[in-house]
């Protein structure tokens, strides 16, 4: 047995990298594909979970970004920059640091997670709080990029892009063919767009038979895409995709029609349903914006559009001690209080329900 080495060198020969690419890692993909019965056994489907909170920074961001700081550096980049609703600037941070770069990171002031802003702060990010959503940041970050000697790392910069399609590897290895769907999160329709190209890829060269109709889900009230047009005040709870002007919107909607998939709106009472199931059914612990994935599948099974049998991959992005406040709220959006007990174990056997064995 030996280590996962990170995306770049695992997948040297589907990147576009040289020998004189220096390769920036943390060790990023190789994350679990995991079996889901729980979800399986509600909609008839044969349901994985990609578990994305498995990567170094705790998001998918960090496959992106190893090549995206890596082409920076090759290119002699002494800081990048990049606009984020929170896990972006996380990954940034991370690996600008591990490079010795300079990392600057433009958030959305009070709009992200404090698991999120923590990490920036703490890989040594100069992190600015933009009086202003996402779309805004991502405007101001450009216009930097473009009249500063400041290189953009957000999902614009073609490598991030390049980077992140290693996910769909990764899921063909382990189905040996790609699944009959594949569910994402969409934001800037990012990820959406590296998984179409993941799975194209590996059609391509005859690693698999067919493409999966890629299903992408926004929040209610964050949906251009599903809307078909800019949202000017995006508004949800899942902070990672409070975005109303998404940066690869042309690619997803290429993406969409080549692989006969599909653009949904969640409502955030659905996203956070989709939280406890994921959390208290199968196990897996993740930020409100990657339930979506599972409020998705469950939506479209309810409506009858996932036929009985079909695989099923569903991507979540990032891991749930990001962001955890949403797991001690209960259905009717009350505070979940842990029980208090004395140091007294006949009392703490009574409040747990057991009776001693004879
Ligand atoms: N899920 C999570 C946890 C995210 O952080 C993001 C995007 C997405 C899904 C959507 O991915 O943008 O490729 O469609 N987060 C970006 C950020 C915007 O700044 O961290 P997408």
């Amino acid at each position: 047995s030996r280590q996962w080495r990170g995306v770049l060198h695992e997948y040297a020969d589907r990147l576009n990298i040289t020998a004189a690419t220096p390769i920036i890692t943390l060790g990023e993909g190789g994350t679990p594909l995991i079996p889901a019965p729980a979800l399986s056994a509600r909609t008839g489907a044969k349901v994985w979970v990609k578990f994305e909170g498995m990567n170094p920074t705790g998001s998918f961001k960090d496959r992106g970004m190893t090549m995206a700081i890596s082409k920076a550096v090759e290119h002699g980049a002494k800081a990048v920059i990049c606009a984020s609703t929170g896990n972006t600037s996380a990954s940034a941070a991370a690996y600008a640091t591990h490079a010795g770069i300079t990392a600057a990171v433009l958030v959305p002031e009070g709009k992200i997670a404090m698991g999120k802003l923590s990490q920036a702060i703490a890989h040594d990010a100069e992190l600015l709080q933009v009086q202003g959503n996402f779309d805004d940041c991502l405007d101001i970050a450009r216009e930097l990029a473009a009249n500063y000697p400041v290189h953009l790392v957000n999902s614009v910069n073609p490598d991030r892009i390049e980077g992140q399609k290693t996910a769909a590897f990764e899921v063909v290895e382990v189905l040996q063919d790609a699944p009959d769907f594949h569910i994402v999160p969409v934001g800037n329709a990012g990820n959406y767009t590296a998984y179409f190209r993941g799975y194209s890829e590996e059609l391509e060269r005859g690693a698999t038979t067919k493409l999966p109709r890629m299903f992408g889900f926004q929040a209610a009230g964050s949906a251009p895409i599903v809307v078909g047009h800019v949202v000017k005040h995006p508004e949800t709870i899942a902070s990672a995709i409070r975005i109303g002007n998404p940066a690869s919107w042309s690619l997803a909607i290429d993406a969409r029609e080549k692989s006969d998939g599909y653009f949904g709106a969640i409502s955030d009472a659905h996203i956070l349903e989709a939280h406890r199931i994921l959390s208290a059914e199968v196990g897996i612990f993740v930020e409100p914006a990657s339930a979506i994935s599972v409020a998705g599948l469950l939506e479209r099974a309810e409506a009858g559009m996932i036929p009985a049998g079909s695989t099923v991959v569903l991507t979540v992005t990032g891991h749930g001690l990001k962001d955890p406040q949403w797991a001690l709220r209960a259905a009717d959006g009350s505070d979940i209080k842990p029980t208090i007990v004395p140091v007294d174990v006949p009392e703490i056997a009574g409040v747990l329900g057991l009776s001693k064995a004879t």
